[in-house]
């Protein structure tokens, strides 16, 4: 049996059963767009929690709406059973890969799940990671669960990095070009024909590994620009200059730069985590990674630049923090600059609520507590001497923040014009 035609015919003719592992903020967009474009899907996930809420055709991310996940319901299936990877022909692993507490990548969850099915794979399958990873771990740390096929002639494995932008309205899954790679060139093209099938355009790439260098090099673009705009600030402050003001011309220039923006750190799954990963293979090659550690270092101490600056400049004893979530009109809290800065507050002895109309509870590992977000209005605001405004939500009033507010931090530059209350940092 010709192992490749079958599947390629499959995917060609849209019977391909396509099964996702991980249904979270990447895998629960994908299994959507599979079945919009007239796939069957079967979505694999192991939190109880959201498989439950999935099965009532609701959603538990808020870009996400329910009517979505309703309106394809005939064509995906939600289950915990691994058993059922014996039905699919396409599995794709949308699964975490954070960092250990010594910074080192953890591919725990690829592996758990590669022991929870690799007793139901079949020949004429494919599996696809799209999680982001160092380069290297799809051939060393899924190929050997592979050792029974033959990859590329009856099993196929390929790598295909998410570049999912939570909530962006210009650029969705199916008009951001998807870049795909294979173990071998069968591999490449299945992978590429199946994307094809969902989104507007495919890049391929010569290696796995290429693909790999290729997701976090765009991650660590953005951590090594965003860490270069912030020490921009922090030395525009010194200098009683506006870094908005700075940026807005320098921007006027039509080549050779790019704006970034200051702000009050950097969140969420990617930026924070993926120059660790390959700050890791570069060391593991004797390759030592200055630019990439200072830029994160920059960014990571800019909760507590900003708090140092805040104190010098006023004394605070009771602070509301102003969105919680990494970024604007998310609910996503993962790595979010706003726990370091309740941490830093929290040992100084200064008191600390929040508000975010996304995030009605905040927990963290590294809280050790959990914040109920406290209600938003005029006499509310008055009984703190500092808001800080951390992630600049637009669903926010800022009109009666500013009117209401004894003394601002505007980490956003939501205040575009000079105000006696507001401290932009
Ligand atoms: N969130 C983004 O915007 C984004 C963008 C690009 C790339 N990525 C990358 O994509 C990958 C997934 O990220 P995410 O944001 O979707 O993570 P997530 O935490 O939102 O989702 C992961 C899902 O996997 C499930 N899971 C964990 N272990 C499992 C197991 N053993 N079996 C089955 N399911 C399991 C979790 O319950 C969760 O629902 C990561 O590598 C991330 O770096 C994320």
């Amino acid at each position: 049996m010709n192992f490749y035609s079958a599947l390629s015919n499959k995917i060609s003719k849209k019977t391909a059963k396509i099964g996702i592992i991980g249904l979270g903020y990447v895998g629960l967009p994908l299994a959507l767009q599979f079945a919009k474009k007239k796939f069957n899907v079967i979505g694999f996930d192991i939190d109880i929690y959201k498989l439950s809420l999935l099965k009532k055709d609701k959603s538990y991310i808020k870009h996400i709406p329910n009517s979505l996940i309703e309106k394809y319901k005939s064509r995906i299936k939600f289950e915990r059973n691994f058993q059922k990877i014996i039905l699919v022909d396409v599995i794709i692993l949308c699964l975490p890969t954070p960092i250990t507490s010594r910074f080192k990548p953890d591919l725990s969850y690829i592996k758990k799940t590669l022991e929870n099915i690799k007793s139901y794979l079949s020949k004429g399958q494919i599996i696809i990671l799209e999680s982001s990873t160092y380069p290297g771990s799809t051939r060393d740390f899924i190929s050997p669960y592979l050792k029974n096929f033959n990859i590329g002639k009856n099993f196929f494995l390929g790598y295909s990095p998410e570049r999912e932008d939570p909530n962006n309205k210009k650029y969705s899954l199916e008009t951001i070009p998807k870049i795909c790679s294979g173990f071998t060139d069968n591999c490449l093209n299945i992978t590429k024909n199946l994307y094809s099938k969902i989104l507007k355009k495919v890049v391929t790439v010569s290696s796995l590994e290429t693909a790999e260098f290729v997701k976090l090099y765009e991650n660590i673009y953005r951590s090594v620009n965003i860490g270069l705009v912030n020490e921009m600030k922090m030395i525009a402050n010194k200098l009683n200059l506006n870094i908005y003001e700075i940026i807005e011309a320098a921007k006027t220039k039509p080549f050779g730069f790019q704006a970034f923006y200051p702000g009050p750190g950097v969140g969420g799954h990617c930026i924070p985590v993926d120059p660790y990963y390959l700050s890791w293979i570069a060391n593991k090659n004797n390759v030592k990674t200055n630019l990439i550690y200072h830029a994160g270092k920059i960014n990571s101490d800019m909760p507590s630049w900003i708090i140092k600056e805040t104190i010098r400049k006023r004394k605070i004893n009771k602070v509301l923090i102003i969105g919680v979530a990494y970024k604007k009109d998310l609910d996503d809290t993962r790595e979010a600059p706003s726990i370091e800065f309740i941490k830093i507050l929290r040992k100084k002895k200064i008191r600390i609520d929040y508000h975010d109309p996304n995030v009605k509870y905040l927990k963290s590992r590294k809280l050790k507590k959990t914040y109920a977000s406290k209600n938003l209005n005029s006499q509310m605001l008055k009984k703190y001497d500092c808001v800080i405004i951390i992630t600049d939500h637009s669903k926010l009033d800022y009109e009666l923040i500013k009117k209401n507010s004894r003394f601002i931090v505007d980490t956003r530059n939501v205040f575009s014009k000079k105000l006696s209350n507001v401290l932009k940092l």
